[in-house]
């Protein structure tokens, strides 16, 4: 019925009695682990499936403020606009990094100014501070050394780092005091962010790293903000960890170390798009009418004639029809899947196969890494940069 194990009256020595207990805890914890790692797969399944759901909407945010922001409006609704642009990359990074601490996934590192994104993130959190009655002392060097890190990583984590604070803070006392401070020495820049909120018990500080390790109430917290900061500093190589006393705030340190570039010399700036001599003829498919509205809408503008099937089955009843230059052709979708499109193209007629653009919201879902990886056609990520879109299609449509 469920018991570790069981003991004879009668025969019970020492020697079995500590056996039997010994077995019975290291039963528990294996069950423990058993649970712990079935919940982290699903979590991975919920993230990928979340990925898919929210990159849609969010690819029709970026592009749409994209078309906008090409036109000619006044200055400070461009401002405005850049800000909804900014954030909605920001928002797709947040579903990458739940997919990451899901998958772990390799952080996209580049040369970058820590001081400057610590500065960047206050001012991102300055207005939520500002409605909690949180004040901020910034005590970072502007001379503080670069490093090599991924960026929208860093500002997850220290954006979490300062809510949880905030968040502590208002709610024991209603605001709360925070110090972001920054060293360096020759490897290492540490970065500390202190509160003067409620603190954590020392036989809390461990476990406030671990997933689902929340005091918040249903709904409010998820438990996985630190976790996930956790894995992030990990995955650069760095140390993050809290020291607190109860009732007298909290630390958060988080240590990085000084990595230069290997390879300085930049890319050469792509070329900007135009359009091709004459037009071509593209099909999009997609099942999300914003997302075959907004590709339709800004190809248009390059002077392509745009078709549009919304599901499997139609495209590959135009495909048969119509010579296509280039298909932009969504993975996944209900019904026919952009990939069985792909291979009924294939074996019917490889070589307009290979004029394909795969669009997909979850390049970390092994089964679609690994049919990208088998064929070599180009693949354009969603959330997408319009620009990017128009070059690979031209460069599709020009392969010719
Ligand atoms: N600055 C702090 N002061 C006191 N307790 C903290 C502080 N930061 C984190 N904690 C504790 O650690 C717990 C875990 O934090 P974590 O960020 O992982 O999850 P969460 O904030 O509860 O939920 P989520 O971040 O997913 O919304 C919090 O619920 C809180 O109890
Ligand atoms: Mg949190």
């Amino acid at each position: 019925m469920g018991a570790a194990d069981y003991l004879l009256k009668g025969q019970i020595d020492s020697t079995m009695l500590e056996r039997s207990i010994r077995y019975a805890i290291s039963h528990k914890q294996m069950e423990m682990q058993l649970l712990e790692t079935s919940r982290l797969a699903s979590i991975g399944k919920l993230a990928a499936g979340m990925a898919h759901e929210i990159n849609n909407p969010l690819t029709s945010v970026l592009g749409f403020s994209q078309l906008l922001m090409a036109k000619n409006i006044p200055d400070d609704i461009a401002v405005d606009l850049n800000i909804i642009n900014t954030e909605a990359k920001r928002a797709a990074k947040i579903v990458q990094n739940l997919l990451l601490f899901a998958r772990k996934t390799e952080p996209e590192m580049r040369y970058l100014d820590v001081t400057s994104l610590l500065n960047r993130v206050q001012e991102l959190k300055s207005f939520d501070f500002k409605t909690n009655r949180i004040s901020v002392t910034n005590e970072v060097p502007p001379d503080l050394p670069w490093t090599m890190a991924d960026e929208h990583q860093l500002i997850q984590v220290f954006i979490n780092i300062l809510t949880n604070a905030e968040q502590e803070c208002f709610a024991s006392r209603g605001g709360g005091q925070l110090r972001i401070q920054a060293t360096s020495s020759p490897n290492w820049i540490r970065i500390s962010i202190t509160d003067d909120g409620p603190g954590i018990s020392p036989e809390k500080l461990n476990a406030i790293f671990e997933p689902f390790y929340t005091t918040k109430e249903v709904g409010k917290g998820t438990g996985l903000g630190l976790s996930i900061c956790y894995g992030i500093i990990r995955q650069h190589g760095g140390e993050l960890w809290a020291e607190s006393e109860l009732g007298k705030g909290a630390s958060f340190h988080i240590e990085l170390p000084i990595v230069l570039p290997v390879d300085t010399t930049e890319a050469p700036p792509l070329e900007s798009p135009t359009a091709p001599a004459f037009a071509k003829h593209l099909l999009v498919v997609d099942d999300e009418p914003h997302i075959r509205n907004l590709l339709a809408r800004s190809l248009e503008m390059q002077c392509y004639i745009v078709d549009l099937a919304e599901e499997g089955k139609e495209a590959f009843r135009k495909l048969t029809s119509i010579t296509y230059d280039c298909i932009l052709l969504d993975l996944k979708m209900p019904g026919m899947s952009g990939r069985e499109v792909f291979q009924l193209m294939e074996e019917s007629d490889p070589k307009v196969a290979k004029k394909v653009i795969f669009i997909t919201g979850d390049a970390s879902d092994p089964v679609t890494r690994d049919f990208i990886a088998k064929s070599s056609n180009p693949v354009v990520l969603k959330p997408f940069h319009l620009d990017d879109v128009c070059r690979q299609v031209l460069n599709v449509v020009q392969g010719d």
